[in-house]
């Protein structure tokens, strides 16, 4: 994917908010760029930041006036798991606190978002989470909707906005009311239904691996990153990206 490079627009922004950096990267009238092939998605490089975004979100968050400073606004404000906060048609609910990640359910208008934050170095990985990936997870969403586009029941998230500078990550995709498989395999699944859906998970797997290769590097590859619906046997693919894309 090609990417717009504006070095030199980065020594100032060292200091930027998030809201200030995407909204700097948003408006950059040079940078208003091209069809990635992905219905018009459009990526933004600088130095420092890495932003990616559908032109549905773009047109979207301008219905909403101020709408990314608002999110920053809401973004302080819950500051506890199920805080719930609103402003005008913005609103924003605090689901989990982890280490270093906060994931929030974002209503903009009647539309319903995931928001993952992320920030500083995770404990678990700490190699893979000094590199920022908010981008990567986007742009590796993209490419798997392509590769896995004719294996029936089978979908990936849909990413909004994917973000990473040095020291945070953000990424945003369509809210999915769906349960984990992990769940759903330990908790409901009869032991034939268990067999059956491992067996697709594997064909979707060798799907994933040809069409990236043997060496792709998808971390976190597992049963709790899809969701699983039970009543028309569909899976939803997410939070997984190729590792080699931060050189790992
Ligand atoms: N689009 C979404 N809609 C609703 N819930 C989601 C969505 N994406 C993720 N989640 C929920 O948030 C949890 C954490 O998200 P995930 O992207 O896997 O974060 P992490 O990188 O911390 O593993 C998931 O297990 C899932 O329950
Ligand atoms: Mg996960």
């Amino acid at each position: 994917m090609s990417t717009v490079d504006i070095s030199g627009l980065d020594e100032a922004d060292l200091n930027l908010s998030l809201e200030e950096q995407i909204t700097k990267i948003l408006q950059e009238p040079k940078l208003e760029t091209k069809d990635h092939g992905q219905g018009g998605v459009a990526a933004y490089e600088t130095k420092r930041a890495k932003l990616m975004r559908t032109p549905d979100f773009k047109t979207l968050i301008r219905q909403y006036p101020n709408s990314l400073s608002r999110i920053k606004d809401l973004l302080a404000q819950a500051d506890g798991i199920n805080k719930t906060c609103s402003n005008g048609d913005l609103t924003l609910t605090c689901l989990d606190i982890k280490d270093k990640s906060t994931y929030y359910k974002l209503q903009i208008g009647k539309e319903m978002f995931f928001l993952k934050y992320s920030s500083g170095q995770q404990v678990q990985y700490p190699d893979l989470y000094l590199k920022p990936h908010g981008f990567y997870e986007m742009k590796s969403a993209l490419r798997l909707k392509e590769a896995l586009r004719d294996i029936p029941n089978v979908r990936v998230i849909e990413p909004q906005i994917g973000y990473s500078d040095d020291k945070r990550d953000v990424i945003v995709t369509k809210w999915e009311d769906g349960m984990l498989l992990k769940d759903y395999l330990e908790n409901i699944a009869t032991e034939e239904q268990a067999l059956e859906i491992k067996n697709k998970v594997s064909g979707i797997y060798h799907a994933i691996r040809q069409a990236f290769g043997d060496k792709a590097h998808f971390v976190d590859m597992a049963d709790y990153n899809i969701f699983y619906d039970p009543k028309d046997k569909t899976f939803i693919l997410f939070d997984l990206f190729d590792a080699r894309e931060v050189g790992l």
